[in-house]
């Protein structure tokens, strides 16, 4: 009870979300998840490029994509799903085992990709649908606007075609985050998870190559969400959703203290087990019965922008005397 908490207009009964990754891909697991505790769950993405890779498997008899099959499986050699119909079904699969509620993730490229899959998405019956807005800087001839532009359209274009709850994942690498999620607003976005990480090239100087290690979270990566959220909290409508180096009791009553609704997390649960979510809700328990709490909301965003009313909250990151100061922790 003490826990509740709504999300894009879902009762949750408490604020810890298993973000998308591998396990949630399994029925054995989420229900191992749901056991702990866990409040709703994140499907692993739905890659666009996997979505092609089922059409092409489909069309080989016409050998004319076998090339790019074959990128396509050494590029994405270990993602839990073959394709789209494989992933449609899991909804329904997850749907039926689970009480609580399941959000599909979509990772797409092109705006076709997004809404025919969006709209099957929610016919397999996902309570929400997470949209990766998936984007790394690689073009040096197209400008940030025109990403952004294309990314609206796109979001847009969905909204307009599908009712069930939709949030956005966002990269930490806009320039202004706080200007492209009032525009995801104006759109009618019901959540932004902030932020999502990226898995990135290492170069191995022994061998002399690029390498892809699977790094989980550090523990302190939460600070940058935690800022977003703590400028955002009462000044959008949409629900905001921390991810990211969520990894302790301590930093996940932070980011509600700044104004999450709820959070994901991943890293801790695979360094540690499902069953630490069983620790966290406990922890969370005794901190607001020590400080008097009876629900999220008495404390939620307390330490947002809006509610200290201090011009400077949250815009202290250069702040000189810091830097003079030095003190390292
Ligand atoms: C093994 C693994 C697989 C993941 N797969 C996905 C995915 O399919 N889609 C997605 O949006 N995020 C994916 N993520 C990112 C997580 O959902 C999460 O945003 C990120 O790991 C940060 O949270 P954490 O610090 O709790 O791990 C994956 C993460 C891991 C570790």
């Amino acid at each position: 009870m003490k826990l509740e908490t709504t999300l894009m207009g879902l009762s949750l009964k408490n604020p810890f979300i298993i973000g998308a990754n591998p396990w949630t891909g399994k029925i054995s697991k989420l229900k191992e998840l749901e056991a702990a505790g866990a409040s709703a769950v994140v499907l692993p993405s739905l890659f666009e490029e996997k979505i092609y890779l089922e059409n092409y498997k489909h069309q080989e008899f016409l050998h004319e994509f076998d090339d790019l099959h074959a990128e396509m499986i050494t590029q994405h050699p270990d993602t839990t799903y073959a394709g789209a119909h494989i992933y449609l079904h899991f909804i329904k699969l997850a749907k039926a085992a689970l009480d609580i509620p399941v959000f599909a993730s979509l990772n797409a490229l092109t705006p076709d990709t997004w809404i025919h899959y969006a709209k099957k998405i929610e016919e397999a019956g996902a309570d929400g649908l997470e949209l990766n807005l998936y984007h790394t800087a690689k073009e040096p001839n197209r400008s940030s606007q025109d990403i952004e532009q294309e990314q609206l359209q796109i979001v847009q274009q969905l909204r307009s075609e599908i009712q069930i709850p939709i949030s956005i994942k966002l990269s930490p690498f806009y320039t202004n985050t706080l200007h492209f999620i009032k525009r995801l607003e104006e759109i009618g976005v019901d959540g932004y998870v902030l932020y999502n990480r990226f898995f990135e090239e290492e170069i191995n100087t022994d061998r002399e190559v690029l390498t892809f290690p699977l790094r989980l979270s550090h523990g302190t990566e939460y600070t940058h969400a935690m800022k977003t959220i703590g400028l955002l909290y009462g000044t959008v409508k949409g629900d905001l959703i921390a991810t990211s180096g969520l990894h302790t009791t301590e930093s996940i009553l932070q980011v509600l203290l700044a104004g999450a609704s709820a959070v994901q997390v991943v890293s801790l649960i695979h360094k540690k087990s499902p069953k630490v979510l069983e620790t966290l809700i406990e922890e969370m328990t005794q901190w607001m019965d020590q400080k008097g709490y009876g629900s999220l909301e008495a404390f939620r965003g307390s330490l947002s922008k809006k509610n200290l009313r201090d011009p400077y909250a949250f815009e202290r990151e250069q702040y000189i005397d810091l830097l003079l100061k030095g003190k390292v922790l």
